[in-house]
């Protein structure tokens, strides 16, 4: 693939997640995008495919900002996460050419989170896988549920949410399990990936048997 091919494929899927995440209108297209791409053969692992690595960069994907670099000063404590790909700093290739590469990126209290928790952040800023474990929506809202005061991660396909400062635990709706973390480390105010994603990304096959249409 030639890099015009890539930057309009790249270009094509920054402009899904802003349907999605901007108006709400098209969620149920980015849903069967992410199923669909969970089941479809294995492609071809381009640089903008591949998995994050400890050291990159950690990117706005969309709301104007795109493929900037994240830092402390971008995240206010408590404020909604921001929606974000790994970059490798070497070739500033963006990796979003991978569903399963999109993560949340928040700052709380330190005091907030849980010890689990805290083991995967720095300063308090944690990030989160955005693909959700129930049927592969991406997590795109940000709000309280249940009656309860604080805000939790949202997918609005089913009503799900995660709580943040907690592990990803899943508070409400279908989610059979948390959300993986991206660990993260900050060096000179940026958000850097500081290892792997702590479990599987997306859907969990127990939940596609679930949920599949007769
Ligand atoms: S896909 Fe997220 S709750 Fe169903």
């Amino acid at each position: 693939m030639d890099e015009r091919e890539a930057k309009l494929r790249s270009s094509r899927r920054r402009m899904v997640l802003q349907a999605a995440i901007g108006t709400g209108i098209g969620l149920s297209l980015v849903s069967a995008f992410y199923v669909g791409a969970s089941l479809r053969p294995k492609q071809e692992v381009t640089p903008e495919k591949e998995p994050p690595k400890t050291g990159d960069l950690l990117v706005f994907a969309q709301g104007g900002g795109e493929g900037k670099v994240i830092t402390l000063d971008d995240l206010k404590p408590n404020a909604a996460p921001i929606l974000a790909y790994p970059m490798d700093p070497s070739s500033k290739i963006v990796k979003s050419g991978e569903a399963k590469n999109t993560v949340l990126v928040g700052r709380f209290n330190p005091d907030e989170l849980d010890e689990e928790t805290r083991k995967y952040a720095a300063e308090g800023v944690v990030a989160y896988s955005a693909v959700c474990k129930h049927l592969g929506c991406i997590i795109s809202q940000w709000k309280a549920v249940s009656g309860g005061g604080q805000e939790m991660l949202f997918c609005p396909c089913h009503g799900g949410a995660y709580d943040p400062r907690h592990a990803g635990r899943v508070v409400a709706g279908p989610p059979p399990k948390p959300v993986p973390f991206l660990p993260v480390k900050l060096e000179g105010g940026q958000v850097v990936v500081a290892g792997d994603f702590t479990d599987k990304v997306g859907v969990e096959a127990s939940a596609q048997n679930c949920c599949r249409m007769a």
